[in-house]
C-alpha cells in the first residue's frame, strides 16, 4: 500500500531543504561536515555491512513480538528483519559520526532489532573510549531477535560496549534510565506512534544536557509520527533541531536561537 503521507512529505522536504552553500548556523555547518556529509569507508563500516549481508542471506526464522505500531505476533526469517528494520548504511552512518565527533558516551537505544544501528553506534564509542568510560543501553521487545542482535555484538567485538535490556519499553524504560546520570544521545527507533513517542520524549527531558541530541526515526512515516515531531520542535528546551527527513535531530544547545533546518542527505 503506498503511504501518501510518506510521499507528500518527501516531496516537500526536498522542495524545503537548506542549500548547503547558504547555511548560515557555524554549529550546523560543522554538524553537516563531520557527521552528514558522505565520507570514505573504514573498517567499522566494512566490518558491519559484511555482518548486514550476511543477515540478509540468514534463514532461520525467529519470532517476534512486535510491541510497536503493528501490535502483532509474526514469524519471519532473519533476512526478514535485515532488510525491513535496520537503518540502511548512510544512516546508521550519520548516527556513528555524530557520535564519534561529539565525543558522546552516555547513550540510549529504544529498538535493538538484529543491533545494526547498535553496532553502529558501539564502535563510535569504541572509537574514542575504553568499555568501563561509556554506557550504551539498547532495548529490545522481541527477544528472539535480540538473541541474534547478541551474537551479532559479539562477532564484532563490541559486546563490552552494550548493555541489551529484553522487554516492552514502558517496562525497561524508566529502569534503565536510573542508571544514568546524563543522556548525550538517544536514538527512539521503535514504535512510532504519537503516544509513545511523546511519552519517550518526556521521560528522557530530564536527563538531557547542554550538548544533547536525541534523534527520532521515521518522522514521516506516518501523520503521527509527524505530529510528534512537530510538538518536539516546539518544545522550549529544544534550540536547533535538523530534519532529515528519515532522520530527525533535536538539540539543546541554549547558545543557539531557536532554529529548524532542513537538509538532504540522499
Ligand atoms: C525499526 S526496528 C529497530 C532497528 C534497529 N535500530 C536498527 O537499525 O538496526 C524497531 C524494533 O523495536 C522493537 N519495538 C517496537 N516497539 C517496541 C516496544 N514498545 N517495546 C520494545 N520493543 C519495541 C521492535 O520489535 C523492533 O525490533
Amino acid at each position: 500500500m503506498i503511504n501518501t503521507h510518506f510521499c507528500k512529505k518527501i516531496i516537500e522536504h526536498y522542495w524545503s531543504a537548506t542549500r548547503i552553500d547558504v547555511l548560515h548556523s557555524p554549529f550546523v555547518f560543522d554538524l553537516y561536515n563531520a557527521c552528514i556529509k558522505r565520507t570514505k569507508s573504514n573498517t567499522d563500516f566494512t566490518l558491519i555491512e559484511s555482518l548486514r549481508k550476511k543477515l540478509k542471506n540468514d534463514n532461520r526464522i525467529i519470532t517476534q513480538n512486535d510491541y510497536g505500531a503493528n501490535q502483532s505476533v509474526r514469524k519471519k526469517s532473519v533476512k526478514y528483519f535485515a532488510k525491513q528494520h535496520a537503518k540502511p548504511a548512510r544512516i546508521a552512518q550519520i548516527i556513528y559520526q555524530i557520535i564519534k565527533h561529539y565525543q558522546y558516551k552516555n547513550i540510549i537505544e529504544l529498538g535493538t532489532s538484529l543491533g545494526i544501528s547498535g553496532s553502529y553506534q558501539a564502535a563510535a564509542l569504541r572509537k574514542n573510549f575504553k568499555t568501563d568510560e561509556v554506557h550504551f543501553s539498547t532495548i529490545e521487545g522481541a527477544d528472539e531477535i535480540a538473541k541474534v542482535a547478541s551474537e551479532n555484538f559479539s562477532s564484532l567485538e563490541l559486546e563490552k560496549y552494550i548493555h541489551q535490556y529484553i522487554g516492552k519499553f514502558d517496562d525497561v524504560l524508566p529502569d534503565v534510565l536510573k542508571k544514568y546520570d546524563t543522556i548525550d544521545v538517544a536514538f527512539i527507533d521503535g514504535n512510532h506512534r504519537y503516544e509513545p513517542t511523546m511519552n519517550y520524549f518526556k521521560q528522557l527531558l530530564p536527563l538531557i544536557k547542554n550538548n544533547s541530541v536525541l534523534i527520532f526515526d521515521d518522522i514521516y512515516w506516518s501523520k503521527e509520527m509527524t505530529k510528534a515531531w512537530e510538538e518536539i520542535k516546539q518544545n522550549d528546551k529544544v534550540t536547533v533541531t535538523v530534519d532529515l527527513f528519515f532522520l530527525g535531530l533535536a538539540f539543546f544547545r541554549k547558545e543557539q536561537t531557536k532554529e529548524h533546518f532542513k537538509l538532504r542527505i540522499f
